[in-house]
C-alpha cells in the first residue's frame, strides 16, 4: 500500500488486556520501523488512562492516543466492564455486543482526524472483534486492515467451530472440522458458551457477524511468525479472500510494567538458574477452587520451585480477598519457609519474569500473547488451556510444534484437574527427563525461528510489515 500524501494510521483494538498489548506494541513498531508515519491509537477512556499509566513515556510519546466514550452503564454493565477485566464471564458477550454502539463515535473520530489533517487517514488498522469498522474506512475510502492478536491454527479453528457449529450435528465426542476434516476436535475441547450454542444465541450472533465481516477486509495482518505457524497460516489463507501477512511476535517492551515489583524480581534472582514453573492464567481467567488444590498439591508432591499468580476462583470477585482455604492447609506458609514457592496476588511483571534466567517453565492458559512471550524467551510451556482459541493453541503446540505437554483443561465445574497428572508433567518438563530435554530442544528452535523473523533483510515478519507499509 503506498501513498506519498496520506500518512495517518489509525489503530482500534477491542478494550481488553489481551487485546490492547499487542495493539500497543504494533504501534511502537510502526512508529520504530516507519517513522514517516503518524500513528494513533484510539480506545474507550479508561483503557487510554491505562495504557498511558502502564507504557513508559519515551515509547509512546510518538503514538497519539485518542479515546471515544462507552458507557457500560447503558448497556447494563459495571464500569470496569469497559477493561473487560473482572467480569463474570456471562458479562463479556453483553460486552462485546455493547462494542458495537462505539461505531457512531469511532465515525466521527475519523471524520475529526480528516478534518484535522486536510485528508483521512492512510489506512484503518482494527480488532477482529470490531470488524465492523470495514464500513467506515469504505465511507472515507481508507485500507482496512485487521490485525488478528491471536495465533492463525488458534484463531482459524475457532472461527470454524463457530460458523459450522459441528459438535450440533453429531453425537460422538470426536468430530471433524467441516472445512479441514484432518483436524479432529474432542468436545472437551469446546469452551461451555461454544458447547451450549445453537446459532441463535448471543454469543452466536456476535461471533458469526464479526467472522462473516472479516471477509470483506482488505489485508489480515496477524501476530504470529510464517515458519512457526506454517499449517494454521494455510489454513487461515484457506478461509480468508485477502493477503494475510504475519508480523509476530509483536510484543510489548519488557521496561514498561516492572515498577514495584522488585520483591519478586528479588526473589527470583535467589533462585538457581532455569528451575522455577511461572504460573499464571491470563488476564482475565482463574481457575476452580477444587482445582486450585490439585494444582497445588501436585506442585508440591512435585518439589518444583514455583511462581504463581493467584486470584480468586471461579465464582468469586477475582479483585476480592484471596483466602488460604482456597489452598491445601498451610500451603503458603510451608512454600514460604521451604523459599520454594511464592505466590504473587494481583499483577505480574510477565515479560520480565519470562526472560528472567531463573525461569524455566510457564504453567500457562495459553492465551496467544503468553505463548508468545513464553516461545520467545525459550521457556517451555505446561498448557492449561482454559477457553476460546486457548484450547486449540495448547493443541498445536503440543501435537506439531512439540513446545508444550498439556495437564488439565477448562475452569468449569465439570472440567478435572488431578494431582497426579500435575506432578508429573511438571516433572517431566522442569527435571530433565527424556520429553523435557527434546521439548527444550524444540522450543529453543521456535525462539531462534521468532528471531530471524525480524532479522533486517530477510526476516518473514519484516517481509509481512512491508506488504502492509
Ligand atoms: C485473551 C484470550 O484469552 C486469548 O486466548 C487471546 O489470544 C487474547 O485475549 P488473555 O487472557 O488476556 O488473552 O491472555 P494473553 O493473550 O496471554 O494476554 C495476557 C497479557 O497480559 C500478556 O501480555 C501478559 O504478559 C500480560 N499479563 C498477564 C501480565 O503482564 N501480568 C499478569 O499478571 C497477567
Amino acid at each position: 500500500m503506498e501513498d506519498s500524501e496520506r500518512q495517518h494510521v489509525v489503530l482500534f483494538p477491542f478494550m481488553a488486556q489481551g487485546h490492547i498489548t499487542p495493539f500497543v506494541a504494533l504501534a511502537e513498531l510502526l512508529r520504530r520501523r516507519r517513522p514517516t508515519l503518524i500513528v494513533t491509537l484510539v480506545s474507550t477512556p479508561l483503557n487510554i488512562q491505562k495504557i498511558k499509566s502502564s507504557s513508559s513515556p519515551p515509547s509512546l510519546s510518538s503514538i497519539r492516543l485518542r479515546s471515544i466514550p462507552f458507557s457500560p452503564a447503558a448497556h447494563g454493565l459495571p464500569p470496569e466492564a469497559e477493561t473487560a477485566a473482572a467480569i463474570p464471564f456471562h458479562q463479556i458477550v453483553t460486552l462485546l455486543h455493547a462494542s458495537r454502539s462505539l461505531q457512531p463515535a469511532f465515525e466521527q473520530l475519523i471524520e475529526d482526524i480528516t478534518q484535522e489533517d486536510g485528508r483521512p487517514p492512510l489506512c484503518i488498522i482494527a480488532d477482529n472483534f470490531f470488524a465492523w469498522s470495514v464500513h467506515v474506512a469504505r465511507r472515507f475510502g481508507a485500507f482496512h486492515c485487521i490485525f488478528f492478536t491471536s495465533g492463525a491454527y488458534g484463531t482459524t479453528v475457532y472461527s470454524s467451530l463457530w460458523t459450522h457449529l459441528p459438535h450440533r450435528k453429531t453425537d460422538s465426542d470426536e468430530f471433524p472440522l467441516p472445512e479441514f476434516p484432518d483436524i479432529i476436535i474432542h468436545r472437551s475441547q469446546l469452551p461451555k458458551h461454544l458447547l451450549m450454542a445453537d446459532g441463535t444465541d448471543p454469543w452466536s450472533d456476535f461471533l458469526q457477524g464479526q467472522i462473516s465481516l472479516s471477509s470483506e477486509t482488505d489485508a489480515v495482518i496477524i501476530n504470529t511468525i510464517e515458519e512457526v505457524e506454517k499449517t494454521g497460516l494455510r489454513m487461515l489463507r484457506k478461509v480468508l479472500p485477502c493477503p494475510v501477512w504475519p508480523v509476530g511476535p509483536v510484543l510489548s517492551s519488557p521496561s514498561s510494567a516492572s515498577a514495584g515489583n522488585d520483591h519478586i524480581m528479588k526473589w527470583l534472582d535467589s533462585q538457581p538458574p532455569a528451575s522455577v514453573l511461572y504460573i499464571s492464567f491470563g488476564s482475565q481467567n482463574t481457575i476452580a477452587a477444587p482445582q486450585m488444590k490439585e494444582l497445588a498439591m501436585g506442585l508440591e508432591a512435585s518439589r518444583t520451585r514455583f511462581l504463581w499468580v493467584i486470584r480468586p476462583p471461579v465464582g468469586f470477585d477475582v479483585k476480592g480477598e484471596f483466602k488460604a482455604e482456597w489452598l491445601p492447609e498451610k500451603f503458603e506458609e510451608r512454600m514460604r519457609d521451604e523459599g520454594t514457592g511464592a505466590l504473587v496476588h494481583g499483577w505480574a511483571p510477565q515479560l520480565e519474569i519470562l526472560s528472567h534466567a531463573s525461569t524455566g517453565g510457564f504453567l500457562s492458559h495459553c492465551g496467544w500473547n503468553s505463548v508468545l512471550e513464553s516461545l520467545s524467551r525459550g521457556v517451555p510451556i505446561v498448557a492449561w488451556p482454559l477457553s476460546g482459541d486457548q484450547l486449540y493453541n495448547a493443541k498445536i503446540m503440543e501435537e506439531e510444534l512439540g513446545v508444550c505437554v498439556e495437564v488439565a483443561r477448562g475452569n468449569m465445574e465439570s472440567s478435572k484437574a488431578d494431582r497426579v497428572v500435575v506432578e508429573k508433567v511438571v516433572k517431566e518438563v522442569m527435571h530433565g527427563g527424556q520429553r523435557g530435554k527434546e521439548i527444550r530442544r524444540r522450543v529453543e528452535e521456535v525462539r531462534v525461528l521468532m528471531k530471524e523473523a525480524w532479522r533486517d533483510g530477510p526476516g518473514s515478519s519484516v517481509k509481512g510489515l512491508s506488504e502492509l507499509f
